[in-house]
């Protein structure tokens, strides 16, 4: 067995914390598993618990088009979310639920290896970045932790809610497209 496989595996059999009760399925990953850049969500919703693919619902698809306007496409990335399993009615994952899913995600990051990490959203930047910070303060100010450049910017879903952020995101995402040029 692969070393992906086996973390599916654990990931699939995981009853960690509560929302193993009410997932239809866990929620991995998906995009380029030798990516140079990793995106990190909150949580699956409706249509990833129903299809077990990361952001594949409205938020997803308009993540998408922004990327692909910035010509990066899934070769480019691997995206996931802090945990992997739905909160009920979509709610913000708790601390324990968090927690107890951290050690999947270190282990994606020891696979991935990203040169990149992007924060989609207050959750990502609370459990990657800092507790304390505000997304709003931060966002498109690059971080670096452990030699890998973070980037945090808004979260797709905030973006449905209030479109006047777009070019805010957008501006974070061109400055990643920018950092991974320049590490060409
Ligand atoms: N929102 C997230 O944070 N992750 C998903 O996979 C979908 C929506």
């Amino acid at each position: 067995m692969t070393e992906w496989e086996e973390l599916i595996q654990k990931c699939t059999k995981c009853k960690k914390c509560e929302l193993h009760n009410s997932r239809k399925n866990v929620v991995v990953g998906r995009g380029n598993v030798n990516a140079p850049v990793m995106l990190i969500g909150e949580g699956p919703g409706e249509q990833e618990d129903i299809q077990g693919i990361p952001f594949i619902g409205a938020a997803g698809r308009l993540l998408d088009v922004l990327l692909n306007s910035l010509m990066l496409g899934e070769k480019d990335y691997y995206i996931t979310n802090i945990v992997k399993c739905r909160p009920p009615s979509n709610r913000i994952p708790t601390d324990e639920e968090a927690y107890a899913c951290m050690p999947y995600l270190r282990d994606q990051f020891t696979l991935v290896k990203p040169k990149i990490i992007v924060c989609l959203g207050a959750t990502a930047v609370k459990y990657i970045i800092d507790r304390k910070a505000k997304i709003t303060a931060i966002r498109g100010n690059w971080q670096e932790q452990k030699g890998i450049f973070v980037m945090p910017t808004f979260h797709p879903a905030a973006l449905l809610r209030d479109p006047s952020k777009k070019p805010l995101m957008f501006s974070d995402m061109k400055s990643v497209r920018e950092k991974l040029e320049s590490m060409k």
